[in-house]
């Protein structure tokens, strides 16, 4: 992310350009007043706020590795954050620094396929879900779309370092780390895709192998 004036000209465009694919994909969730949610990669922070107002008792918390990110999200939000009820914190995905079980939904938009380990990036998050909580991946491009930009991607991705992924290998990634009741949906003309997956009330990943030996 390009620091100063024109780091924070791409994040104010970001908020914009990220603003329907991220209300289409909020709209697959319910999303209940009390919540205490994390939004992944929070970049503009324009997410937080859409959060904060529907967990309007609730509590919205963000972390990017970009301190600029951090930067920008604090300041789009600061009276949410004045009023308690939105808080922005540096760091990484692959460590995110929360107790376990804590949120009742995880949101990462336009954000998982830079992350550094994906498999155990998504693991990291199922850590910090509560039992029963979701995980909601949001992005207006995946391999396979009918879309230009997809199908530069497929070509480009590699070479950028980016995930580009397609429907069958977002399940797996939401089902290997453990995710149940998996839904991907898409808008294949528009290349936007939302991936939610479970953490159950008991889990096979929460069972230690010892347990699952006496089971
Ligand atoms: C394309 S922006 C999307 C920002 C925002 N979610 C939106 O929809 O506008 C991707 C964001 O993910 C953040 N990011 C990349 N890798 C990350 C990581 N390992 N942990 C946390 N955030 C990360 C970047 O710093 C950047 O702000």
């Amino acid at each position: 992310m390009p620091s100063g004036w024109l780091g924070r000209l791409v994040l104010w465009n970001m908020n914009s350009r990220h603003s329907k694919v991220t209300d289409w994909g909020l709209a697959h969730l319910s999303i209940e007043k009390q919540y205490t949610i994390l939004d992944v990669g929070c970049g503009g922070g324009r997410t937080l706020t859409k959060l904060a107002a529907a967990a309007t008792e609730g509590k919205v918390y963000g972390i990017d590795f970009s301190e600029g990110s951090v930067a920008v999200s604090k300041k789009i939000n600061a009276r949410l954050i004045a009023a308690g009820r939105v808080e922005v914190r540096h760091g990484s995905v692959s460590q995110l620094p929360f107790s376990d079980g804590m949120f009742d939904l995880v949101t990462a938009v336009e954000t998982h396929f830079w992350w550094p380990n994906l498999p155990t990036d998504m693991r990291e998050v199922f850590r910090v879900l509560r039992p029963g909580g979701k995980l909601a991946i949001i992005a207006e491009t995946y391999k396979g779309a009918n879309t230009t930009s997809a199908r530069l991607l497929e070509k480009y991705s590699p070479r950028v370092g980016m995930a580009h992924l397609d429907i069958a290998e977002h399940r797996a990634l939401f089902v290997n780390a453990g995710y149940s009741e998996v839904e991907i949906m898409k808008e294949p003309n528009k290349g936007w895709i939302c991936g939610v997956g479970r953490k159950l009330m008991t889990s096979n990943a929460d069972i230690t192998p010892s347990k699952q030996a006496s089971l």
